[in-house]
Formats: structure tokens, sequence, C-alpha cells
């Protein structure tokens, strides 16, 4: 056998500041990162050096509280043993494309064909679909601030984002006067509810103004005219309030059905971010084409995932069984973060919290730039003199001196909570 020798391949600067950088393309050099990722990694730094962190910063959940349900890990395992292995086909199993179709129609009331649905590898890569696949770089996207991403994905696309700034008095979710001015134009409303970062969950009436926007600027534009593209990001829906029931754009106005795609998944609803499994249910014609473009990425989700998943929305009653429980799991959590947050609050602390909406999330406002001159500075201090880690609202898109942060539980215990905020107490007192 010939011997091999290695090549010593690191004194070739390859991955120095001195690696030819120049030479990429302007998209690349241009993203800007993650703020999120950034903190976590703070976060991660202190806890190794041994300091007590409760960990309130990552969208994600820690399998050590949150572990996947049995009935998906079980079905996972068969499909696997079963030697489903290759290729799935390009836009999802047949299994799963219907029972998407049939779990939609039998808990939200839409009555989509089966075209209309596209599996892919979790909500990110139907997010990007959609985006390239109905702009042109220049193209307007309407986005409500703050939420997740849409800046990252308009960059990706040379979209031109508008963003509107929302209030704390909505839920941070926008009203439809809030963005008609901005519609005239627009390619695209990127929509995400319940929303990422604050929990909350449109009323029905707003929901339904908004799309009546929808609906009305595209009449106005007529036949042969791009036209004005809704995307609606529901990944939360299954772990939603139960006492806020989640609703749809379609279901309000089924005229917006040709202009509106649905985002989904198993991400968050059975705490399985890391098995990526997510769709998209919209119009035959634009499904199609995403589903070609995210063919050429190879962004399919694992087929044994996929087949675990579709015993799971295929068997009645099920996946809304298997919700509950990772909801009742946050809200035990949440419910936490609320009373402490309420105590602190009433014994004069600058602090204020709406109440929990759902999600995995609670919005935190601390009366402190006065005091620290910027939501950056504020989260600086909480993280080092409490081992508070939270992300602050401007990490969505809002202006860093709001004072709000959000608070997301699925890394924590629910003992954890409370002296983390006796730290918290201490740290503002
Ligand atoms: C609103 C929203 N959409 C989509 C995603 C991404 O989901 P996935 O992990 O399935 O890609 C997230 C993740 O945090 C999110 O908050």
């Amino acid at each position: 056998m010939a011997t091999l020798t290695r090549q010593p391949l690191a004194p070739l600067a390859l991955d120095s500041p001195a690696a030819p950088r120049e030479g990429l393309g302007t998209l690349a050099t241009s993203l800007v990162g993650s703020e999120i990722l950034r903190i976590a990694a703070e976060v991660r730094q202190l806890a190794a050096e041994g300091k007590p962190v409760l960990n309130l910063t990552v969208g994600d959940f820690s399998p050590r509280e949150f572990r996947i349900p049995a009935e998906l890990e079980a079905g996972i395992a068969r499909a696997l043993a079963a030697g489903q292995t290759n290729y799935p086909p390009s836009d999802g199993v047949a299994e799963l494309r219907s029972a998407v179709r049939d779990f939609y129609a039998e808990a939200l009331g839409l009555d989509y064909p089966l075209e209309a649905v596209l599996v892919a590898g979790g909500a990110r890569p139907v997010i990007w679909a959609a985006y390239q696949a109905i702009l042109d770089p220049g193209d307007t996207v309407v986005y409500p601030v703050p939420s997740w991403n849409n800046n990252h994905y308009c960059h990706l696309t040379g979209a031109r984002g508008v963003a509107v700034e929302t209030r704390p008095e909505e839920g941070f979710l926008p009203t439809a006067a809030d963005l008609a001015p901005h519609l005239a134009g627009a390619t695209l409303l990127a929509l995400n509810s319940p929303l990422n970062p604050a929990g909350s969950g449109f009323r029905r009436d707003q929901l339904a103004a908004i799309t009546h926007a929808v609906v009305e600027e595209n009449r106005r534009r007529g036949p042969g005219a791009k036209p004005l593209y809704l995307l609606y990001d529901q990944i939360y829906w299954l772990i939603a309030a139960e006492r806020a029931p989640h609703a749809t754009p379609v279901d309000l106005v089924p005229e917006a059905a040709p202009y509106t795609v649905f985002v989904d998944g198993i991400s968050k609803a059975f705490a399985a971010t890391g098995l990526r499994v997510g769709w998209a249910v919209a119009p035959p014609y634009l499904v199609t084409r995403m589903r070609d473009l995210l063919g050429h990425v190879g962004a399919w989700a694992p087929k044994p995932e996929q087949l675990a998943t579709a015993e799971i929305l295929g068997a009645p009653g099920c996946a809304r069984a298997l919700a509950a429980t990772v909801r009742d799991a946050i809200d035990q959590r949440l419910a936490a973060l609320d009373r402490g947050l309420g105590a602190l609050a009433a014994d004069g602390l600058p602090v204020r919290h709406l109440p929990p909406a759902g999600a995995l999330y609670l919005s935190l406002h601390l009366d402190l730039i006065g005091r620290f001159g910027s939501n950056r500075a504020i989260r600086q201090h909480l993280l080092h003199e409490a081992g508070f880690a939270m992300v602050p609202f401007h990490s969505f898109g809002t202006r860093d001196d709001n004072g709000w942060f959000r608070l997301s539980v699925g890394a924590v215990g629910v003992d954890e909570i409370p002296p983390a905020l006796e730290r918290v107490r201490a740290a503002l007192g």
C-alpha cells in the first residue's frame, strides 16, 4: 500500500486574515452574522468558566429539558430500520405531503390540493425559497419589527426591506393601519404569528384587516402585474397560548389564497429543532418553483424524519396532543418568569413585562436606558452581574435604546428561574 504523506496546509493561511478574502463575492462578504448566535457564544463562555447563567437567549430547546416525543423518536427508528435512507422526492415524501394537506384541512379549515404542499429541511429553506421564487433584486419586502431574520432574507435576495415599527400595546404585532402606507408597489409582506420574539398572536380582526388590505392592493394592480404576496410564518401555532386561538389569513379571507405562502414545521411544535422537517403550503405554481430551487440546494428533510412526522400528523389528535405537552412545559417556565418578574416590579425595580402570550417567549422591558445608554449595555450588565442572559429586541430590527428584551425558555429548567431572578434583584438593587 502506498504511504500517504500528510501535507501541512495550515501555513498556507487557510484560515487567517491573509487568506484571499478579497476574492469572495459581495453577497458573502456583506452578510451580517446573527447577533443571537454571538450572544449565545458569550453565554457558553461564561458557563464554561463555571458561572451560574440562566440562558434565555436561543430560540431552541435543550434536549435535557425538552425531549422530542417518544412517538417521533420511535417512528424515525422504524423508518431507519426499514431502510428508508435514500433521497426523498424533491417536494417531500407523498405520505407527509398528504398528511400536511389533511391536517391543515382538519385543524385549520384550509382545503388545499396536494400540489400545494412542499416539504423541506426545516422552515428556513422554505422561507429562503419563497423569497427567491417571488422576488427580483430591488423588489420591496414589507415586514414588521421586531421580527426574525427578514433583514437577512432581504439581503440574500437583494430585496429592499421596509421595516415597520410596532408597539408593546399591540403585543409588537402590526395593525393594518401600520402596514397600509407601505403596501403600494411592494412585492412581499412577511408576517409571523405567534411572533418571535414576543410570543404574541394576531387577533382575528387584526389579521383579517391586514389580509383585506393585501387583497385590495392586488385588486388595484389587476391581472398581469406582479402581485403582492403574503408570507405567513406560523411555525409556533401549535404551541400558541391556549386562550389565544390561532388565526390564518386564508381562513379569514379566502381571496388571499392565490398570494399566501404558509411556513410551518415540527421544529417548535415537537421541540425537534435538530430533526429538520418544515413545509410550505402555497399556490401550486409557486410551490413548483420553490421545489426546483430547493432541489438544486438539496435542502430536503431526511426521509426517516419525514415518514415519522407523517405518522404523527396522520394519527387523529396526535399532533395536537404532543404539542400540548411541549406547550405545558413552556407554560410552566413562562409562569415562573411571570411570577418572579411581577414580584420584582411590585418591589419597585424598573422591570415590566408583557403577560406570557405563548410560543417560547416573554417580552421584558427594563427602564434602564437612562443609566446604561443602550440595550447592549443593559444586556451586558445583567449577563455579567446576574448571570441572566437575554436577547435585546434590536437583534430583531428595532432601535438599540428601547429597553425591550426577549426571554426564551426552551433551554432552562423551572427550578433555575427563581434563583436567577434573585440575582437580577441584587444586580438592579
Ligand atoms: C419565526 C421563525 N420562523 C422560522 C424559524 C426557523 O425554523 P426551522 O428551525 O424549522 O428552520 C424560526 C426559528 O427560530 C423562527 O423563529
